[in-house]
């Protein structure tokens, strides 16, 4: 019989395969691109870069042109066969703590993928983000003390760095690189994942900010 630490790393291969990644987000952690889509309406953007894409999900979101990035080599083999017919969609596989492109674009997302970085990893994007992006947008779970099942879900999760939402905003907005323009937040319809929506301006835009769309 495995021991936790193979089951653990077996858990963790079968949700490398984007067929099982997909399933278990659209039955157990369902409606973000609705959310997404909700709480993105009426921003101005036709470029987006994606950090920590996954299966390209919400390369759909909008019809803007989209750069997905991933470490995992099967989701951005995945993407690529996926979206080999649409050129406005391209993956690369590269690590989102050291980012180096001098592409621009008018739109960052975050989406489910702060939980996985470190301080020090979410410090060195934003060094890179803020030259690079002039919104930023971030969703991510946040706990849920009363639940027993989606305390467990949340300790399965491979992410070690599950952050209160206060929380989230401080790293997010430390050393004025990005100013919180909206926030917002959400459970799933099943009731176990919980999710803050921020929307974030790099402060290089300030003085021709908007107001919350
Ligand atoms: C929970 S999944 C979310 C995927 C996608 N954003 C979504 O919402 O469907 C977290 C993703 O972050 C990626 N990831 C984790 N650490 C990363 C890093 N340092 N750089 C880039 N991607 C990373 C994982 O490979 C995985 O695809």
């Amino acid at each position: 019989m495995p021991g936790t630490g193979q089951l653990y790393q077996k858990i963790h291969d079968l949700f490398e395969q984007p067929f099982v990644f997909n399933a278990y987000q659209s039955v157990v952690d369902g409606g973000k691109g609705r959310q997404i889509q909700k709480f993105l309406r009426g921003l101005p953007y036709s470029s987006v870069v994606d950090i920590g894409c996954g299966t390209g999900n919400w390369s759909q979101v909008s019809d803007a042109a989209y750069l997905g990035i991933d470490t995992s080599a099967s989701f951005i083999a995945g993407c690529k066969k996926r979206y080999a017919d649409d050129p406005t969609k391209r993956f690369i596989q590269a690590d989102a703590a050291s980012l180096d492109t001098t592409e621009r674009f008018d739109l960052g997302m975050l989406i489910s993928v702060l939980h996985h970085l470190s301080d020090d990893q979410v410090e060195r994007l934003l060094s890179w983000l803020q030259h690079t992006v002039r919104y930023f947008f971030v969703l991510d779970l946040y706990p849920i003390h009363r639940n027993p099942l989606s305390k467990w879900l949340y300790q399965m999760d491979r992410g070690s760095f599950i952050r209160q939402p206060h929380v989230q905003v401080e790293l997010l907005t430390s050393r004025d690189r990005f100013r919180l323009v909206k926030q917002g937040d959400y459970f799933a319809p099943t009731g176990l994942y919980r999710h803050t929506l921020l929307l974030l301006e790099s402060a290089r835009y300030e003085s021709n900010s908007i107001d919350a769309p």
